[in-house]
């Protein structure tokens, strides 16, 4: 086999109050990638999309993933990746990650699964590092496993998959660009002892909810202290699409990843629907573009077409 197509998925990192360790996958949208194997060494990248992305390896998220996975190949083959991206860069549902997660898997797949899946996120953060100037896998574990990702270590890695209950998640995208670099910036380098115990006590509810299928823990447990606060000024109208969501009926949710997207959590589709409404309500008030979207917690990572 020398070629492959694959679809990436959209994913939620942080999940409110996990900052950098929990993260879930989405059913779509997805990110489409056709991959060849070649021979010599070096990545080549085509972009089938409008976004103008940088095609020089180095400076590219599928790049930068895969000169990392080659490096680790003793064989004088190459890749050429024709890219898809459906997913918009910047929009906080996980962009980069699908990008830098469907090209190892893809890439791997091709080389008869020689690496696990803890290799291929260690190849897939070199990808991520290249967007965002970091190496978070928030959004790379869940887009690798689906489903629910805990990181509970990133070095070394160490990633457990949560099982959870059915999740309708409603998601708005502003259409203005949050640069995760800048999100990151502005952030506190130290948190006082009193928000850590509440974040650690949200964080391991938060857990035990989805292990538990209990909703009401879940619920209760979508509370960011740390990150939340500082963050949530970049997102116009976040304070009323939060509370709008929850009186219509959402479980919890919050920003997005870096945003500005954000998500909201429902039990059920037709509370999702009735979310997705309230949030529309609210943002035909503010000046800026947006678009929602329902979907629900996928339990399937990259796949094969
Ligand atoms: N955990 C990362 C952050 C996710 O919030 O900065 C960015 O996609």
């Amino acid at each position: 086999m020398t070629e492959i197509t694959i679809l990436s998925p959209a994913t939620v990192a942080n999940v409110v109050c996990g900052f950098d360790i929990l993260g879930f996958a989405l059913d779509g949208p997805f990110d489409k990638m056709l991959i060849r194997k070649v021979s010599g060494k070096g990545v080549t990248i085509i972009n089938k999309d409008d976004y103008n992305l940088p095609t020089e390896p180095a400076k590219n998220v599928i790049g930068g993933a895969l000169l990392a996975l080659l490096e680790a190949v003793p064989e004088d083959i190459g890749f050429v990746v024709e890219s898809t991206k459906i997913i918009k860069p910047g929009s906080g549902i996980g962009s980069s990650a699908a990008s830098a997660a469907g090209a190892v898997v893809g890439a791997n797949h091709l080389l008869n699964d020689r690496f696990s899946k803890e290799e291929l996120i260690r190849f897939a953060m070199c990808g991520e590092e290249v967007a965002s100037g970091s190496k978070h896998a928030d959004n790379i574990a869940p887009c690798i496993y689906g489903g629910v990702t805990l990181i509970r270590s990133s070095d070394p890695l160490d990633i457990i998959s949560i099982p959870a209950p059915p999740l309708y998640v409603t998601i708005l995208h502003p259409q203005i660009e949050v640069k995760t670099s800048d999100a990151r910036g502005i952030l506190k380098k130290q948190v006082s002892l009193k928000d850590a115990i509440t974040q650690w006590g949200n964080v391991a509810g938060l857990i035990a909810g989805f292990m538990k299928n209990d909703y009401d823990l879940i619920s209760r447990s979508l509370v960011d202290v740390i990150v939340e606060p500082i963050r949530s000024i970049l997102i116009p109208g976040f304070e009323e699409v939060k509370k709008k969501s929850l009186e219509a009926g959402a479980l919890g949710g919050g920003i997005s990843g870096s945003g500005p997207s954000m998500f909201m959590l429902s039990k059920d589709e037709a509370t999702a629907k009735a979310v997705e409404m309230a949030i529309i309500a609210v943002y035909k008030n503010i000046d800026i573009d947006f678009h929602t979207h329902v979907t629900t917690i996928s339990n399937e990572g990259v796949r094969m077409i």
